[in-house]
């Protein structure tokens, strides 16, 4: 099968994730400067000559010609869409077993009670990400809490499905939504050193601290 080079991006991010290396870590290898040249090889951006196919596959270890021929399959399957109430007990049940994975005390958040009030009532908005059997595989939200600043809320990935695009995807459309609107800057409050793992996701959108566990970008 011949693929377009988004099909051959893919496919290097796939067998990239299945070798679990880090952008940055073959981004490193292939001397680029930071991630982001990965990031548009992968989605297609950049046209990529045949030296540096070559080079990606001597890392990824793999023969070359799987770029053109390798299925794309294995990344899960998700959609993102508005939340409805409908979704409301998976979701904190995905909440509380992704907090019970980062060995807190699972405890519910009170705005997830309530998401139309907390959240769409105000005119903020809150996504779902819905997996396979129609279940809920990652959220996000966020509160506008000056009139140009969007904070984002609940940004949780189901455990067994983490570092397979969900986060990123729920951060772009949130990101999307809110640069839309006018706004332009989005910010996070990261949370205590449990959730390392954030700082490490955000750190990868180069979102900077601005205070103690406070991070912000420019949108
Ligand atoms: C933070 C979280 C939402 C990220 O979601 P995710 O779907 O795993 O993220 P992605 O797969 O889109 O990761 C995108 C990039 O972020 C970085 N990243 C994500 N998790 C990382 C980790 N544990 N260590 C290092 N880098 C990480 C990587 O650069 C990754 O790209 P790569 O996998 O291609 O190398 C998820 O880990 C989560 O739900 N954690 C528990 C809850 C939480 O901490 N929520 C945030 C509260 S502020």
């Amino acid at each position: 099968m011949n693929k377009n080079k988004k099909d051959v991006g893919l496919t290097i991010k796939q067998i990239r994730k299945e070798r679990g290396i880090s952008q940055e870590e073959l981004s490193k290898k292939m001397g680029f400067k930071d991630h982001s040249g990965i990031t548009k090889i992968e989605t297609g951006q950049n046209d990529v000559n045949s030296e540096t196919l070559m080079e990606l596959a001597k890392y990824l270890e793999v023969n070359v010609g799987i770029f053109f021929t390798g299925k794309t399959s294995a990344l899960p399957e998700f959609k993102i869409i508005q939340y409805k109430d409908c979704y409301r007990d998976d979701m904190i049940f995905m909440v509380l077993s992704a907090e019970d994975a980062l060995k807190k005390i699972p405890s519910i958040n009170p705005d997830l009670l309530d998401v139309k009030t907390n959240y769409i009532d105000k005119g903020d908005m809150f996504w779902v990400a819905i997996g396979e059997n129609n279940r809920v595989v990652g959220c996000v939200g966020y509160e506008t809490i000056k009139p140009l600043e969007a904070r984002l809320h609940r940004l949780y990935v189901k455990s067994e499905l983490k570092r397979q695009g969900i986060g990123t995807a729920l951060l772009n459309v949130a990101i999307k939504h809110v640069r839309e609107k006018g706004y332009n800057k989005i910010s996070i409050h990261t949370g205590d050193e449990k959730y390392l793992e954030s700082k490490l996701f955000y750190k990868a959108f180069d979102f900077v601290e601005v205070a103690h566990n406070i991070i912000e970008k420019n949108i």
